[in-house]
């Protein structure tokens, strides 16, 4: 079979930081974008340039760093939005703007207040204002699934016309069923007259977990761009999980007439990755990147893989990236190897300072636990580079808990804050929740906690606890994290982390109401 090439478009910095709290700062987004390159996406939405200052930014320096995938922004198909989307990218090795606009009867009624006659003529004029500025532009037509036919073959046959080379037909609101969307793709594809000069594309939400079968079933007849995330973050439900749909293409090569150019064994790293700076954690059974996905527990599983891989394997770890708890560093490792791991796992100190204050915590961790895995090391960079690019204010100084069958739980810890030492006390229904309600005491933070989340970073009893915190204040929801060997000190960590984020305005979701 002659494959085609299905082009990979990335939104985990775009629709993925629209999950409630899992936004995300300039520093966070680079080295995401930087991971995403290395998986050799086609194209990364790094953000939506007009919806704020900080996402404006994180646009343009994800245009100057990334180099071999094309950065795009979103806008809406407004001439300022176009205007400020093409100068963040105006340095973009290769740039792309995308530009949507609703298509559907109640979008456009209720949301937009336009005619279709008016939808059209803006859109067309979005279309070519952004051709002026640059030569990649992709149009959406926002809740495709549920806009009329022959309303989207007029829209769609304008835009082309009007220069847009990438059409995307959403399924905004998870609404699609993988045959019916497919099959409304594959005709419009055959049915208007200039299909040809566009690539089809789909971007589908999970809210009725089918996002992936929709995409692959569009793939089937003919899309071929898919929008995704990775850990299939993104509004409400989320987007198609990356990892999903680029391994399901790989696996299925004999009924898929498409390949992609992603390498796939950096899938793993990049998930750890997304998943330790967005606070969301990975479910230990979701496909590809959970903890459990290639992990066989039954002894007639067990027995089937031994004797023969492929009796229950369809896909290696190794071929996702699964380094399979290789010990890679120790406590007498030195600076050298220490930097040159991480650079291979796509960090890169700026300063020799970040490096050093980066290499005596591996030497704390190295004292507390002898054999030091890839995932440590991540979740080591992940701690510092989150806690410093917040610039915490409150820090923990000391922490000491009192555990004892029979006895309520009691926590004193000294917390830094301004420079200032302050300490705390109190009593818990467990060890946390005492360690909580001493920061509380001092904090009076008037957040209300949302999710309490605790994961072992390797396998092992020695392995670091990595916790995530979701506070909520005012309609505002952040997600603070901490690691450590000691999972008491990793909550405290990650609560006063989430402190520090929520009153950090550049925290702000950057996404703009009423789009
Ligand atoms: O879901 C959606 O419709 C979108 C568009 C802006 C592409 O995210
Ligand atoms: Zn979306």
């Amino acid at each position: 079979m002659d494959k085609q090439h299905l082009v990979i478009f990335d939104t985990t910095l775009r629709d993925g930081e629209q999950s409630p709290g899992a936004s995300m700062t300039r520093e966070e987004k680079l080295r995401v974008a930087k991971a995403l390159e290395k998986l050799r996406v086609d194209v990364i939405e790094a953000g939506f340039a007009i919806s704020s200052p900080g996402d404006f930014e994180s646009v343009k320096s994800i245009a100057e760093t990334v180099k071999d995938s094309t950065v795009c922004s979103l806008a809406r198909t407004i001439p300022l939005d176009i205007e400020r989307a093409a100068e963040a990218l105006k340095n973009a090795n290769s740039g792309r703007i995308h530009t949507f606009i609703a298509t559907s009867p109640i979008h456009m009624k209720y949301k937009l207040q336009m005619t279709p006659d008016q939808v059209v003529e803006q859109a067309v004029s979005a279309v070519k204002l952004a051709r002026n500025l640059i030569d990649d532009v992709e149009f959406s037509l926002e809740d495709a699934s549920r806009s009329e036919f022959d309303y989207m073959c007029r829209i769609i046959e304008a835009v082309i016309d009007a220069g847009a080379g990438t059409i995307n037909l959403p399924d905004t609101v998870g609404y699609g069923f993988p045959e019916e969307y497919a099959e409304t793709i594959g005709r419009l594809i055959q049915n208007i007259p200039n299909a040809d000069k566009a690539v089809f594309s789909v971007h589908c939400h999970n809210d009725l977990g089918l996002a992936v079968s929709n995409s692959l079933a569009a793939v089937m007849k003919g899309a071929r761009q898919v929008e995704c995330t990775i850990n299939g973050l993104g509004e409400r439900a989320g987007n198609a999980a990356l990892e999903e749909v680029v391994m399901a293409v790989r696996t299925r090569k004999d009924i898929i007439p498409v390949e992609t150019k992603i390498d796939t064994t950096q899938i793993a790293s990049t998930s750890r990755l997304v998943s330790s700076i967005t606070g969301f954690p990975v479910q230990p059974n979701k496909a590809i990147v959970g903890a459990n996905a290639f992990a066989h527990e039954s002894g007639i599983h067990q027995d089937g893989i031994l004797k023969h891989r492929e009796t229950y394997e369809i896909m290696r770890a190794q071929d996702v990236g699964w380094s399979t708890n290789k010990i890679v560093l120790g406590k007498l490792s030195g600076r050298a190897a220490f930097a040159a791991r991480l650079e291979e796992l796509g960090t890169h100190f700026e300063s020799k300072e970040e490096l050093n204050e980066a290499f005596v915590r591996f030497k704390d961790l190295a004292d507390k636990k002898r054999e030091i895995y890839d995932e440590d090391l991540q979740a080591l960079v992940s701690e510092i580079q989150l806690h410093e690019s917040n610039g915490d204010q409150i820090t923990l100084e000391n922490l000491e808990v009192i555990s004892k069958s029979g006895q309520l739980p009691s926590a004193d810890l000294t917390l830094s804050y301004k420079g200032e030492s302050y300490r705390s006390a109190s009593e818990g229904d467990g060890p946390v929740d005492a360690a909580f309600k001493a920061i509380e005491k001092l904090a009076k933070s008037d957040t209300e906690l949302k999710l309490y989340s605790v994961n072992a970073v390797t396998a092992g009893t020695d392995s670091q606890g990595e916790v995530t915190v979701r506070l909520e204040k005012g309609g505002r929801i952040v997600n603070g994290q901490g690691a450590d060997t000691d999972i008491l000190v990793a909550s405290v960590k990650a609560y006063l982390h989430a402190l520090n984020l929520i009153e950090n305005p550049d925290r702000l979701h950057p996404q703009l109401d009423g789009v």
